[in-house]
């Protein structure tokens, strides 16, 4: 469905509100230059999310309040257009706000990222005059238009996979006056007829770093990506490309995360209860379920079994217990109480999946637990590497 015509949008107002959230994003360390703070004081954010959902938490999971705005909500709307919030704009992949007319359930699928982040990570991509950009993940079409005020639209092309939020964006962006190149296509193919590029950000993240971005980002040029994966692990890399299809670079501060690119969606664990009902061998461990919900362990178990998911589910009628599930290979790991503040571990199939966590655990804490920024990334056409401390250090390969 079209989102209704929205009221007349008071726009003294609204570039008050992008004044006062340049200063609060300058003041948080988020936007350290000039031109970047110009983009955001004159990008006009509300064309982007004129309807969005608001969050909250009902008792059975979390809620989306559908927001549009109307004569009595137009300020209130205003104000959190220019908040330093997430908006999500799009659920389950089709169902926008003026769809629907009560609080509905629903996954995020497309989103106006939370200011903060998206000018940090400009700032980290750092683009110079004249440079050419490509984004992955237009969203709504905020930041595209942040880079079409600091670089030019014709030096911006951005690609969309969501027909309807590709479509909504390219409203957006024309209403706040810039042209630059919009492809409703998936984003891991690139855009090769306007390479190449120096610079490529991703608001979408990637289990793998697409052959496609290599070859069409110039040797020297700049990749910022978050590098996630079906643990909900995530980890934001700023790569330098080299010659030959290789790049290289360190994982920066934050915990930085976005949903994942869709083609590279975890599948559904369908037949999971028959799988978990296998044989298995069970032993005591050490390391419990706790570091699957902690930043860093969590990405580390991650590159330990990259084509793992994690499932929480009751078996057996017994209590909830956390799975770890590889349907490539038909195995599993199992995490469940032993009674004395310990967990046991089932595992089941050709490969023993806790047994590799454990192992990259280990490896982690004999370097002192270090924080994502001591890991890197290399990668060549043969192989994708996360190393710990240095390219020579222990690592974990992608998957291909
Ligand atoms: C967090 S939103 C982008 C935020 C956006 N940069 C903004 O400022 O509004 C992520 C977007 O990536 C899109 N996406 C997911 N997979 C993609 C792919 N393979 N290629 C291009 N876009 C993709 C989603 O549809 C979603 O709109």
């Amino acid at each position: 469905m079209n989102d209704p015509t929205p009221p007349a949008v008071d726009e003294h107002r609204a570039a008050e509100l992008r004044e006062r959230l340049a200063q609060q994003l300058e003041d948080g360390g988020h936007l350290r230059s000039p031109a970047w703070r110009a983009a955001v004081e004159t990008v006009p954010r509300h064309e982007c999310v004129r309807t969005f959902f608001r969050r909250s938490q009902g008792p059975r999971g979390t809620l989306w309040t559908p927001v549009v705005p109307t004569q009595e909500n137009a300020s209130t709307w205003l104000e959190e257009a220019y908040a330093d919030t997430t908006l999500v704009t799009q659920l389950d992949g089709g169902t926008h706000p003026a769809d629907v007319a009560e609080p509905v359930h629903g996954d995020p699928t497309s989103s106006s990222t939370l200011p903060s982040l998206v000018v940090r990570m400009l700032e980290d991509l750092d683009p110079r005059d004249g440079d050419r950009v490509l984004e992955v993940g237009t969203g709504t079409g905020y930041s595209t238009a942040l880079m079409c005020e600091r670089l030019g639209s014709k030096h911006v092309t951005s690609i969309e996979f969501d027909p309807a939020a590709a479509g909504r964006a390219r409203a957006a962006i024309s209403a706040a006056g810039y042209e630059p190149t919009l492809v409703n296509d998936d984003g891991l193919l690139g855009y090769a007829k306007n390479a190449p590029y120096d610079r490529l950000i991703a608001t979408c993240s990637v289990r793998t770093i697409p052959a496609t971005w290599l070859e069409q980002v110039r040797p020297g040029g700049t990749i910022v990506t978050t590098v996630s994966g079906w643990l909900y692990g995530s980890g934001l890399v700023r790569l330098t490309v080299g010659e030959d299809r290789t790049a290289e670079g360190r994982f920066l501060p934050g915990t930085v995360s976005f949903m994942i690119a869709r083609p590279q969606a975890a599948p559904p664990l369908t037949g999971a209860s028959d799988l978990l009902a296998q044989a298995a061998e069970e032993r005591p461990t050490q390391v419990g379920p706790e570091i699957l919900s902690d930043w860093t362990p969590q990405f580390v178990a991650q590159l330990a079994v990259p084509a793992a998911q994690y499932l929480g589910m009751a078996t057996d009628g017994g209590p909830m217990a956390d799975h770890l599930i590889d349907l490539p290979s038909q195995s599993f790991a199992s995490l469940v109480p032993d009674g004395k503040d310990g967990y046991l571990v089932r595992q089941g199939g050709p490969l023993r999946l806790w047994d590799a966590v454990e192992d990259a655990i280990d490896t982690w804490k004999a370097a002192g637990t270090p924080p994502q920024t001591e890991f890197g990334l290399t990668v060549t056409p043969q192989r994708q590497r996360v190393w710990l401390g240095s390219p020579e250090g222990p690592g974990w390969d992608l998957p291909t």
